[in-house]
């Protein structure tokens, strides 16, 4: 793609881009610009008067996006910020009011294959899951220091699972032998507490898929973090600007509605995706991350 690499597919790229028309000289935050996918594709509307402001945790996906996103017209400034410092980080370049505000949350492709963050139970790597490195607590301190209860809580609530108290039970037993250092260790040890699946009973998801998303949230502070971007989107937003935000599990996706309807009723927003939209079957067979997305939008009133 011009000289560009895009590793990681864009969801719902397409249909953002039919629901969203920004002015030619506007102002667009990419919350989670990661490789630049969404920003090259919306970028090409606008005009040289326009910004695109790009954060995101990941010093890698900062350089990405920057070389990415070389060829468009308008002006591109990517920082590397966590979105809960959007205000903050638009002040310090003299913009108060945007047209559009994007987060496509989670994590990319190329983050889920590097071994460095530690994400993947597919594959042997670190227990880590920092997207920003200069964050203190990795996923194996949790595994490691946590007592038995915070530990089967935070399953829980992050990952909603069920089995979160054996899951857990399971964890400090293993670590009183060997300290929990990889995914591969800490899958096992998931999948042991699960036992075998009685016949005809397989789930579709790994048995490590809950734990992994709970950690990773706690690690990262997600759900905290959102709640902040959200609460920036009514004084950032310009008459007639957009929020739109791509989620992949039901605690985002709650926090999303949640605020869009509050917003609605105080007459600050009007709700322009009355129930999520969700990728085309086609769309998941091409990009099988694309499964668990929706995205919402509204619009500033
Ligand atoms: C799904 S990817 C975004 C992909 C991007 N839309 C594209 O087209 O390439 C999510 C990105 O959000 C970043 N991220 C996650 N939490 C963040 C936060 N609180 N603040 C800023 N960036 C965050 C991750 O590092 C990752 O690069």
């Amino acid at each position: 793609m011009d000289g560009s690499i895009i590793e990681h597919t864009p969801v719902l790229a397409g249909t953002l881009a039919e629901r969203i028309t920004l002015p030619s000289d506007g102002v667009m935050v990419d919350a989670t610009i990661g490789q630049g996918g969404h920003s090259l594709l919306l970028g090409r509307t606008l005009g040289p008067e326009a910004v695109i402001v790009g954060l995101d945790v990941d010093t890698s996906a900062v350089r990405r996006a920057h070389f990415n996103l070389k060829e468009l017209a308008c002006n591109v400034i990517v920082l590397h910020s966590n979105f809960s410092q959007i205000t903050e980080q638009l002040g310090k370049q003299d913009i108060e009011k945007v047209d559009f505000i994007l987060a496509d949350l989670g994590v990319s492709s190329t983050q889920l294959a590097d071994p460095e963050f530690g994400l993947s139970f597919q594959t042997n790597m670190p227990l880590d899951m920092r997207f920003d490195k200069r964050l203190k607590r990795t996923a194996a301190d949790i595994v490691n220091k946590s007592d038995e209860k915070s530990l089967a809580d935070l399953i829980y609530q992050f990952g909603q699972d069920r089995a979160s108290r054996r899951i857990a039970r399971f964890i400090v037993r293993h670590r009183k032998l060997e300290p929990i250092r990889t995914t591969g260790q800490l899958a096992q040890i998931v999948s042991k507490a699960f036992g075998k699946p009685k016949r005809g009973r397989r789930s579709r998801i790994h048995p490590a898929t809950r734990t992994f998303q709970a950690l990773r949230i706690a690690v990262n502070d997600e759900l905290e973090n959102l709640k902040k971007l959200l609460a920036s989107g009514p004084d950032l937003l310009n008459k007639g600007g957009y929020i739109a935000i791509i989620s992949f599990h039901s605690l985002e996706d709650g926090l999303v509605k949640s605020d869009f309807r509050q917003n609605e009723k105080s007459g600050i927003y009007r709700i322009v995706t009355k129930k999520p939209i969700v990728p085309t079957r086609e769309e998941i067979e091409e990009n099988r991350r694309a499964r668990s997305a929706k995205l919402r939008i509204a619009q500033k009133q």
